[in-house]
């Protein structure tokens, strides 16, 4: 059975080998996971299978969806609309307005969740995400 749980320290290292694994970029620093981000994992009998974090966006009331990835196993089950989800209620419970985040424009699987949840494209002054990006927001 498939569980979302708030992430405790010990399992950040699994998040990052995960992360590394599926997103195929620079690995997350575990000793950092801590400190300014909040995380979840799902498990399917124990294992961790995926993980979604947010962070603060650095201005006013908005957060930022930092990081999901599921492995090819937890997929097709709806498991980052409901990630989308349990991190949107705890921005709300943080005071956040509004997420925002980047999704590469041929991640479709990644597009499509975000805008089945209710986020929308928009165009920043500045890029800041990576090559690529469309980036989306969500007011709560
Ligand atoms: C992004 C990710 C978390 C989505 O996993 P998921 O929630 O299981 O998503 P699904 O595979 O169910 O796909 C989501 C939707 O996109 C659709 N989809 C899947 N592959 C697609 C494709 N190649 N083209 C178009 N649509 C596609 C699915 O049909 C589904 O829509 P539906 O629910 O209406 O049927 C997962 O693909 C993943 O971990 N990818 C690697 C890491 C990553 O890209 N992270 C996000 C970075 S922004």
């Amino acid at each position: 059975m498939l569980y979302i749980e708030r992430a405790v320290p010990a399992d950040y290292p699994v998040i990052a080998d995960i992360d590394l694994e599926v997103m195929e970029s620079d690995r997350l620093d575990p000793h950092e996971m801590g400190s300014g981000g909040w995380w979840w994992v799902v498990k399917d009998g124990g294992h961790i299978v995926g993980y979604a974090g947010i962070e603060y966006a650095g201005y006013g009331e908005v957060g930022f969806f930092s990081r999901v990835g599921l492995l090819p196993v937890a997929r097709g089950q709806g498991l980052h609309r409901d990630f989308l989800r349990v991190c949107g209620a705890e921005a709300r419970r943080l005071g956040w307005t509004q997420m925002i985040t980047y999704v590469h424009r041929l991640n479709a699987p990644s597009l499509n969740n975000f805008i089945k949840c209710g986020y929308k494209t928009y165009i920043p002054d500045e890029d800041w995400g990576c090559d690529g990006a469309v980036y989306l927001y969500r007011d709560l």
